[in-house]
């Protein structure tokens, strides 16, 4: 899409309704917002009393360019206030999480019975040798069994490593190799489209030969798997002979909770590591002012846990909150593309987030769909993972939202660990902008010498100040994070385009480096290219990302074949197998060109923007760097 076009298209403003301003939580962003400016500390320790510390803070930040500490001092346990501060305070038996599977089975759990699962677990890890600090990776299903395995970890100071289980068995071993897990969570399997997928066996080949890996706790959902008892161990037994009281270890503020990995611009993906106490202050304030979150709500994101949406989204920031969530296993559009629309009306939804490319693909199927059900319980829509076009902003409004509903775009990163640019439901909204930073933060856009550009002209997002749920370094490459910091001296340099309006408003273009976003999904070229190379008739590869109507972006490929092969459909169908069994199903390109040579740079690096504006037919801009 033509930039200029989408400045051009998106002026309208929606207000909120009259009624959904007055009840929420912040019915001034204006004020509020330079009331924050004013006194960050102030405002974020304000915020933080709302939680439970076991130890105060002595100082709210220590800002040590580019290392950030907030809560200096502090001592306090994600998973206490995520699951024991509601269970004292009356929450007992509040249901936590409802989950639905494809067929609609359901199953719920309360307070009450999460914190006894969570304790258990968590007495499991520690009879199985698992301390403070010590890596736990987590490869399972969006199940209260996984968020439980999480949850436990927390109660007891280890660090998790979710890997979304979509990821194939090379993307798991980098995962579980880097982190060093002594324990790994794993199913037998997960459900998607009717079929059960094997998540077992990619678990058993992805840690051969890693003997760092001391246990695998497998849940055994249909208890026909084939478990040693020695390596592999049954996760019902060892919840059953635990204790089911386990008191949470009082953790510094600053000390690890988890590591997610995420793709950058060149080599393997970064170990993004989240701490303890600013990352809980940030999803739980986001979780409740951005989606408004009452009392009563029943909220649901549509995310995974494998992503860093799931982890603020769908685990940490509404239990913190003592939330009703739904989650659910499997596809949207399975077993049709009413299925969704059948949950809102069924639990009664009021709060709904998804990612565009499901509103784009649901568009597709048409309105005939959601307009089936009733989804009047809906009252605030949020859209994450990619920017959202104004179409599908529209769609959304009307079909799913009924013209009743707020929509909040929430622009953040899994670095970022909570929402960083989004409106919030007290001012109007603009279709296809973010809105305006949340409370604290101050947005820019800069030329990369770090010159702030005037409104409407397209540069690099960057972060002036730090924020506490900011990541804090990448597990055992700090030089990677101080990139973030040093690429553009003074900024946190996010890696999307962006430009503002005079209002303030700030519209995220999409994605500046080699990072691609494939239905909402962060895949780097670097890492699909590793892939492509991977297989025996490749010698080169380039990726590039192209517009896609339903999935944002998709993958295509060039291919330099070794001497001997023959470019056919056969191979490439045989080379895009190999991504799939290398990465798993959403990195594999959806077309492969195979060529005799790349455009690369005198230092032999590969011009992928030559490509893709050869691709695209657009002008190729500056070559003067083409080798030839
Ligand atoms: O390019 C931006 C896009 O997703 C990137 C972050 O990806 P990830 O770390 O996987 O986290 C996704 C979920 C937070 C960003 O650099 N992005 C995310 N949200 C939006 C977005 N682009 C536009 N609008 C959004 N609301």
């Amino acid at each position: 899409m033509d930039r200029d076009e989408v400045l051009l298209k998106v002026e309208e403003k929606y207000y909120p309704p009259k009624h959904i301003v007055e009840g929420a939580w912040v019915k001034d962003y204006e004020s509020l917002y330079k009331e924050s400016i004013q006194d960050r500390e102030g405002f974020w320790a304000k915020v933080a009393q709302e939680l439970h510390w076991f130890k105060p803070w002595q100082k709210v930040l220590e800002w040590n360019y580019p290392y950030a500490k907030w809560f200096v001092g502090a001592k306090t346990n994600i998973c206490y206030n995520c699951l024991d501060r509601h269970v004292l305070n009356g929450k007992r038996n509040k249901v936590a999480y409802i989950w639905v599977g494809e067929d609609n089975e359901e199953k719920k759990i309360t307070y009450g019975e999460l914190l006894e699962l969570v304790s258990r677990i968590a007495n499991g890890l520690k009879s199985l040798g698992v301390k403070k600090g010590d890596r736990v990776s987590i490869y399972m299903p969006n199940t209260i069994e996984a968020i439980a395995a999480m949850l436990a970890c927390a109660r007891i100071g280890a660090i998790h490593s979710v890997v979304f289980a979509g990821f194939s068995e090379g993307a798991l071993r980098l995962r579980i190799e880097d982190a060093k897990a002594k324990v790994v969570f794993t199913a037998s399997y997960t459900k998607r489209r009717g079929k059960k997928i094997d998540l077992l066996t990619t678990v058993k080949k992805a840690i051969d030969g890693l003997t760092f890996v001391e246990k695998v706790v497998v849940w055994d959902r249909d208890k026909d798997a084939e478990l040693d008892g020695n390596t592999f161990i049954d996760f019902e037994t060892l919840v059953k002979s635990s204790s089911p009281e386990c008191p949470p270890e009082e953790m510094d503020a600053e000390d690890p909770l988890f590591i997610l990995y995420t793709s950058g611009t060149t080599g393997k993906p970064k170990g993004v590591l989240h701490t303890t106490g600013g990352y809980m202050v940030g999803t739980y304030y986001t979780t409740k002012v951005v989606f408004d979150l009452k009392e009563d709500d029943i909220y649901w994101c549509t995310a995974d846990i494998g992503w860093i949406t799931g982890h603020s989204y769908i685990v940490y920031g509404p239990l913190a909150n003592g939330a009703t969530s739904l989650i659910t296993e499997g596809a949207p559009d399975y077993p049709d593309p009413g299925r969704w629309w059948s949950y809102v009306e069924k639990y009664r939804v009021n709060i709904f987030y998804t990612a565009p490319t499901a509103i784009r693909m649901f568009m597709k199927y048409g309105e005939q769909w959601p307009a089936k059900y009733d989804l009047s319980s809906l009252r605030i829509l949020g859209s994450v993972g990619e920017p959202i076009n104004p179409e599908a902003w529209h769609w959304y409004y009307k079909h799913i939202g009924r013209e009743k509903c707020v929509i909040v775009d929430t622009w953040w990163q899994t670095e970022t660990g909570a929402h960083m640019i989004t409106t919030v439901p007290s001012y109007p909204a603009k279709p296809g902008k973010a809105g305006k930073p949340f409370f604290t933060i101050e947005a820019a856009v800069v030329d990369s010498s770090g010159k702030e550009l005037p409104p409407n002209t397209v540069g690099n997002l960057v972060i002036k100040n730090p924020w506490p749920s900011m990541l804090r370094t990448c597990w055992g490459e700090p030089e990677r994070y101080e990139k973030y910091w040093n690429t553009i001296p003074g900024f946190y340099l996010t890696g999307d385009l962006a430009t503002y309006d005079e209002e303030g408003y700030i519209m995220i273009l999409g994605r500046a480096d080699d990072v691609l976003n494939v239905a909402g999904h962060r895949i780097g070229t670097m890492e699909v290219e590793s892939a492509l190379v991977d297989h025996p008739a490749v010698a080169e590869a380039a990726v590039i990302g192209k517009p896609h109507e339903i999935k944002g972006e998709s993958i295509k490929a060039f291919v330099i074949l070794k001497q001997g092969y023959e470019p056919s459909e056969k191979l490439a169908e045989d080379i895009k197998q190999h991504v799939r069994n290398v990465l798993g199903p959403i990195a594999v390109p959806d077309e492969i060109e195979f060529v005799d040579k790349l455009p690369k740079t005198r230092s032999g690096k590969i011009m992928r923007r030559v490509l893709k504006a050869r691709e695209l037919g657009l002008p190729v801009g500056d070559i003067s760097t083409l080798e030839d």
